[in-house]
């Protein structure tokens, strides 16, 4: 049997406002029908994250959270929300009343009150600075990590070795032709040394990643150098009449590389 439900008469604005002050996030509410679509109420988490209280920002708009690294896409994102009256959840870097920045993840919704025929807003604010600082940095790391997977050495003016380690995936591959053509356009460089000794797996990947550099360099007026591949390629997927056929040179080595390019000058 359904259970039934007696609401209670007795819950009134107070007891409302009661418990809106306990929910651990901030809330605003703002009305659109007045100009610039005010602040009309804030609960004390709001006060608690922004650090203002409900007195100094009442009546006015929530964009003085704002300042010069908020991201200018997301805002637009939330104007958009209002003037389609939807909601919407973004993350937004705004800045407390000391200047401090904080993520601030905000859901916005349009809530309409049908006694009144009014539509309000409703926003509901949660500081998500560790997460997004955590993800920030993770970002930076695989950055960093993805720089010192893909390491460039010079050696003289015109040469350039490129000594890769581990697996080389169709990720690694791209950042590697991106950067490879950034580094060609900014240095001149001449000729190539792809180095594959520390490279775990020659498969197809590698075999067709290799070509296509080739290609790209080839487009650029630059020269691509293979080495350390002739001991494994029994086993391995690199095809190397295939490099023959477009004159891809190939060595055991870096050094015997060198030799012949010496050799050759
Ligand atoms: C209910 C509600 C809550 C809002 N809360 C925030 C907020 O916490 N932080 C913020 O940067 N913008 C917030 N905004 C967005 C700004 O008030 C404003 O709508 C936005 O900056 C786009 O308008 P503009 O381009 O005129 O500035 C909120 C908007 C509404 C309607």
């Amino acid at each position: 049997m359904e259970k039934e439900i007696h609401y209670s008469t007795k819950i009134n604005d107070a007891f409302f406002r009661q418990v809106i002050d306990y929910v651990g996030a901030g809330v605003v509410i703002t009305d659109p029908s007045l100009p610039d679509n005010p602040i009309i109420y804030t609960n004390k988490a709001f006060e608690k994250v922004t650090g203002y209280t409900t007195k100094e920002i009442i009546g006015q708009n929530c964009r003085f959270l704002q300042g010069e690294k908020t991201s200018r896409q997301e805002v637009a994102r939330v104007r958009k929300a209002i003037e389609e009256e939807q909601s919407v959840i973004v993350e937004l870097l705004n800045y407390r009343r000391d200047g401090k920045p904080f993520w601030n993840e905000l859901s916005m919704y349009p809530i309409y009150v049908p006694s009144e025929d009014k539509l309000y807003f409703v926003g509901v604010q949660q500081d998500i600075s560790n997460r997004k600082n955590q993800e920030i940095r993770a970002d930076d790391y695989k950055q960093e990590a993805s720089l010192l997977s893909t390491p460039f050495v010079p050696i003289s003016e015109k040469v350039c070795i490129l000594p890769l380690v581990g697996n080389i995936n169709a990720e690694r591959w791209e950042e590697i032709y991106q950067r490879i053509s950034v580094h060609v356009h900014d240095h001149d460089e001449e000729t190539f040394i792809m180095d594959l000794q520390g490279v775990q797996e020659l498969n197809e990947d590698v075999h067709k990643g290799i070509l296509r550099l080739h290609q790209l360099l080839q487009l650029m007026g630059a020269r691509l150098i293979v080495t350390g591949i002739e001991p494994r390629t029994a086993k391995a997927s690199v095809k190397l009449a295939d490099f023959r056929k477009k004159q891809i040179s190939f060595y055991a080595n870096v050094q015997q590389a060198l030799e012949a390019m010496r050799a050759s000058q």
